[in-house]
């Protein structure tokens, strides 16, 4: 018989440097009651990101770690590790984080970091993956969200969603359909975690 007691909802953080559209479009996926989960801070690397904004208009609070202002790289790394422990998430959402996380924070949180990459991975990895591909001449684009582990883009996949190109799409318009398509993924891979619906074996992930 299933328990009539309410699974405690997730407590997320979120990792972002800029401009902050996915963090945007998790916290509408929150508000509208399709994610069953508690968003509990922002924690960002730079004190001018959008993201702030974004994540004030949804009440949730900020924290600053600012990268520039720690003299060795390291320490950045070491304050961020403490940061996520003390606040403890289920979940850690990287939507738009532009650092590559320390193997120390991924052992911390195994499969409990969630990324959304612009491109249909195992594809163009890194940086501008959608100028990648868009050099490259694929016909199909898209995005990826998952679960990350300490390679480059490389854990186990959630969901990917696909962007056709079509003739004639500038490398602009390529960028924005892909985004339109991150906007779906992500949430729905965040809302998915919190459902308890994600099971990964030998790197497959099965959406229960
Ligand atoms: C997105 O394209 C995401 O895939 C990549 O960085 C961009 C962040 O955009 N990792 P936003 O800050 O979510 O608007």
């Amino acid at each position: 018989m299933a328990s009539l007691i309410p699974k405690p909802r997730k407590k997320l953080v979120f990792l972002a440097s800029g401009r902050g559209s996915n963090l945007e479009a998790v916290l509408q996926g929150i508000q509208k009651g399709k994610i069953p989960g508690n968003p509990a801070f922002l924690v960002t690397d730079n004190p001018e990101a959008l993201s702030i904004q974004i994540a004030a208009k949804y009440k949730v609070p900020s924290k600053i770690l600012d990268f520039r202002s720690f003299s060795k790289k390291e320490e950045y790394h070491k304050n961020l590790l403490e940061l996520l422990q003390e606040i403890s998430p289920d979940l850690i959402v990287a939507c738009g984080y532009m650092r590559i996380l320390k193997p120390e924070i991924i052992r911390a949180f195994p499969n409990r970091i969630i990324n959304i990459h612009p491109s249909l991975l195992p594809a163009f990895t890194g940086l501008h993956a959608q100028k990648q591909a868009f050099d490259y001449g694929v016909k199909i684009a898209g995005c990826t969200s998952h679960f990350v582990d300490e390679g480059v883009d490389s854990g186990p996949i959630i969901l990917q969603g696909v962007v056709k190109i079509e003739e004639g799409m500038s490398e602009r318009e390529l960028t924005l359909a892909i985004l339109k398509e991150e906007h779906k993924i992500l949430p729905l891979a965040v809302q998915y975690f919190c459902e308890d619906r994600l099971s990964i074996k030998d790197r497959k992930v099965s959406i229960l």
